[in-house]
């Protein structure tokens, strides 16, 4: 049965503390998004991001991007280790406002879709289903195959959300910069965190 994606929470919504988003980086093409919204949100002011990055987010952020591991982890408030299954992220305990999984593999989400938990960023995300707080999968394959789709279907049941990086055409994008920031604005307004861009306003403003 489908439920609603979780809220975030009051503690957060009473400004007592930072809002706190979890953002896990797998080895799915796309690492420029997780850098992306890592680089928006040092101007957001109010949210704290914990990080936490698979070995094949590495490697791929290095082949895509020709950047270190140190360089992303400076992007973040925090950073915890992907086997690190002792840290705040992996209990309830630790009140969170949501995570995002950008670009999440079909390994990452598969284990998410079964309630792995099998490393750092399952784990947090397992938390967040369980806890019933948003997260969204920015999944990334293609074409999918049945286990895939089948995946997506049991995440989004959960309560979590399927958001694949599929660009939009009509604010008419000038380079892919602006195709990326497009979709990372649309991201973090699903956490209701709005950050200045684009926005929609019907075919007859543009
Ligand atoms: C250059 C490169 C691109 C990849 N792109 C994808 C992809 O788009 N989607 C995907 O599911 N896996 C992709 N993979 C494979 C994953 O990295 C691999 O399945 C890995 O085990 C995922 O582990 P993780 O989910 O723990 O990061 C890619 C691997 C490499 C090296």
């Amino acid at each position: 049965m489908t439920q609603p994606a979780g809220a975030t929470s009051s503690l957060a919504a009473g400004g007592r503390r930072p809002r706190r988003l979890v953002v896990g980086i797998t080895g799915a093409t796309g690492s420029i998004y997780a850098v992306r919204l890592l680089q928006v949100l040092r101007d957001v002011p109010d949210v704290e991001t914990h990080l936490v990055v698979s070995p094949s987010g590495v490697l791929n952020i290095k082949h895509e991007l020709d950047i270190g591991r140190q360089e992303v982890h400076a992007l973040a408030d925090k950073v915890y280790g992907i086997r690190d299954v002792g840290a705040a992220l992996a209990s309830g305990g630790f009140a969170t406002d949501g995570m995002i999984i950008l670009p999440c593999s079909m390994r990452t989400l598969a284990a998410v879709a079964q309630g792995l938990s099998d490393n750092l960023i399952t784990r947090a995300a397992d938390v967040m289903l369980k806890e019933r707080r948003r997260l969204l999968l920015m999944v990334r394959e293609t074409p999918f195959n049945l286990a895939h789709l089948r995946n997506m279907t049991a995440v989004t049941e959960m309560g979590g959300i399927i958001f694949p990086p599929l660009p939009a055409f009509y604010h008419r994008p000038r380079s892919i910069d602006e195709m990326v920031d497009h979709t990372v604005a649309r991201v973090l307004g699903l956490f209701d965190i709005h950050v200045p861009g684009p926005e929609w306003l019907g075919t007859q403003e543009t």
